[in-house]
């Protein structure tokens, strides 16, 4: 049942270029320059004419709907709020019938979700399930939606379904773009081929495992760990931290790279690893000096690179490289390493890894 693997965690992981490829299939054909997302079919108007998106999830579920918020506003120019579930249903939040509110979760049974659903659906929004099972609660709670096509998840930490949920609302994104015409066709037929070639990109760095597993050696006792990136990094960032605390009880914090300066940069010394995700995109510059500061400080530095990189390698401790793509599709192959990452050190921790401690893999109740 584990495919050979020692845990469903590294099962699903590995699993990922076929996850994400199930996902996008029958859906994206970049040859001919198509894409459909098929769910959204029926309320394209109102996607199309929203006066504003709103996001809501738990967990992962919320990190897939951060980067979701940087594709929606790159690509469709369209205001996004994204939400906790468990704020958003108690908060009195301002919901009105222009809203399209996309719902994503991988279970499908998350109460502070459908409670959130079930509030925005009684404002009069239109609402939109992101899911991973078919059937489940929030798919039938809302309007429409589209699945995710993960196949069954069972580890606890959440791996194949985030990627396969990032896929979904980028192939939303970009469609939404294209047909409201802020994304030129040029643009949109560029970026539908690479992200078809997402899926041998994830598997290119799945070659990392070995050199991953070194680098958890060496840093398996640490007490706490920072993870930064910036843009589309950042969610990954967040992502990185919550798989390490969750299945190795290491305490970690991710944070945007900039905000280390008003406050996190004070827990910087020798002890502290620090995980930069500093990929060639629009921010790497500013991600740059930024490791300067942290390497100024002795923290120790494992960075997440694009191929090629030399710049961060002339500073960090250990550099995992990665295949180069358009920054609004590296969230897909960054959080990769960061899997690895924390499922190693769980592992040489002897902690349970597919079941972590006090944690369900769906949260039914709020
Ligand atoms: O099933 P859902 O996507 O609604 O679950 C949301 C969170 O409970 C879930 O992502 C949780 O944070 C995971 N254990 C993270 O790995």
């Amino acid at each position: 049942e584990k495919g050979g693997y020692e845990h469903f965690m590294l099962k699903e992981i590995n699993e990922q270029p076929r996850s994400i490829a199930d996902c996008m299939r029958g859906r994206l054909d970049a040859q001919n320059g198509r894409l459909i997302v098929g769910g959204l079919r029926d309320y394209i108007n109102k996607f199309q004419n929203a006066d504003r998106i709103i996001i809501t999830a738990c967990g992962t579920s919320w990190h897939a709907g951060l980067v979701a918020e940087y594709l929606f506003e790159e690509f469709a120019r369209i205001p996004v709020e994204v939400e906790y579930a468990s704020e958003f249903r108690y908060r009195n939040p301002v919901i009105n019938e222009g809203d399209f509110v996309i719902a994503i979760s991988q279970s499908g049974e998350t109460a502070d979700t459908l409670a959130a659903i079930e509030l925005a659906k009684s404002k009069g929004a239109t609402i939109f399930g992101v899911c991973n099972v078919v059937g489940s609660s929030i798919a039938r709670a809302t309007h429409a939606g589209s699945y995710t096509h993960a196949g069954p998840e069972i580890g606890v930490a959440s791996t194949k379904a985030f990627t396969a949920q990032i896929s979904v609302l980028t192939m939303m994104a970009l469609m939404l773009g294209y047909q409201r015409g802020t994304l030129s066709e040029t643009k949109y037929i560029q970026l539908l081929s690479e992200l078809e070639a997402i899926p041998a990109k994830v598997e290119k760095a799945l070659k990392l495992n070995e050199q991953i597993e070194k680098i958890s050696e060496q840093y398996k006792d640490a007490r706490n760990f920072l993870y930064l990136g910036r843009g589309y990094n950042f969610p990954v960032a967040l992502e990185g931290a919550l798989k390490l605390k969750e299945i190795s009880y290491i305490h970690a914090e991710g944070y945007p790279a900039a905000e280390m300066k008003h406050g996190p940069i004070a827990l910087i010394d020798e002890e502290m690893p620090v995980v930069f995700i500093a990929t060639k995109d629009s921010s790497y510059e500013k991600v740059v000096s930024n490791i300067q500061e942290v390497k100024a400080r002795k923290g120790k530095i494992i960075a997440v690179v694009t191929e090629g990189d030399t710049s961060v390698k002339a500073m960090a401790d250990h550099v995992i490289e990665i295949p180069h793509a358009h920054e609004a599709l590296v969230p897909l192959i960054s959080v990769v390493p960061l899997q690895l990452l924390s499922y190693h050190i769980a592992v040489m921790r002897g902690c349970n890894v597919d079941q972590p401690r006090n944690l369900a893999k769906s949260v039914t109740v709020e």
